[in-house]
């Protein structure tokens, strides 16, 4: 049994100030962590902060970078590497995001490096994968989401894949207030975890939780958890509204 896990990624909207309002808003909450995993993905800026927030609260709420450099340490200006993020006291880097896909042309063979070098110093991962609109019409999601899962994979041992959460992200869904049918959403589910049996066996890929993400809301969140291969969801937008990713995070009551 996987437990759900409801990950907030802030992206680049909240300044410092804003970071801790929403994490105080959120630890104010009476959370029933036993039966679902939390966690969230603040801007560099804030990551510290937040993290200590949650730290001094003592209550077990995961803290992600949005990012990493895929170099160690170095003349690299403007990057953070995994060592910068794991000092901060986060646990965790979500890698491949669309955004860094399209925007900032992240590759992936660059993805796979930021993958393999997070997972070697002790950061856990959520890779993201999806497909296009014209991908999706073309009937070719499918093969193209595995494709990123193969690529985004490739030389990660067996012993360190327990440290990676995918998660699903169609790219025409992602704040556009489109979601994927819980059906489609399922499908596509379900042949990443075939994949994941065919790479990792299939007692791993009963393990690993696949996320979905792109307009999750607490108006659609109960019908894709219902789905067998759901296992949790990347929230962008719905995550800045406390009400709202509260009600997301309560998508069983
Ligand atoms: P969204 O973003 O929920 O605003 O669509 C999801 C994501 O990009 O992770």
């Amino acid at each position: 049994m996987r437990k759900p896990l409801i990950f907030g990624n802030w992206k680049m909207n909240l300044d410092m100030k804003h970071s801790d309002d929403l994490v105080r808003s959120l630890l104010s909450v009476k959370i029933d962590y036993r039966s679902v995993d939390v966690g969230v993905a603040p801007d560099f800026c804030s990551l510290a902060m937040v993290r200590k927030t949650i730290k001094d609260m003592n209550i077990p709420i995961s803290v992600a970078a949005q990012n990493m450099s895929d170099q160690e340490k170095g003349a690299f200006t403007g990057e953070v590497s995994a060592d910068m993020i794991l000092s901060t006291g986060a646990d965790t880097v979500i890698i491949g995001h669309s955004e860094r896909r399209a925007i900032y042309g992240e590759s992936d063979v660059l993805i796979n490096s930021k993958v393999r070098l997070a997972l070697r110093l002790g950061l856990s991962v959520i890779l993201c994968v999806g497909e296009v609109l014209e991908e999706r019409e073309a009937g070719t999601a499918v093969e193209k989401v595995l494709y990123q899962i193969g690529m985004g994979l490739r030389n990660v041992d067996m012993d360190r894949i327990q440290d990676v959460v995918i998660a699903y992200e169609p790219v025409w869904a992602i704040g556009t207030g489109k979601t994927a049918t819980p059906v489609d959403a399922e499908e596509m589910h379900a042949a990443i975890r075939k994949q994941l049996s065919k790479l990792y066996g299939p007692v791993v890929a009963n393990k690993t939780r696949i996320l979905y993400g792109g307009s999750v809301k607490p108006d659609n969140i109960g019908a894709l958890m219902l789905r067998e291969n759901i296992d949790g969801a990347l929230v962008g937008g719905a995550s800045l509204n406390i009400g709202d990713f509260i009600k997301i995070i309560n998508f069983n009551n």
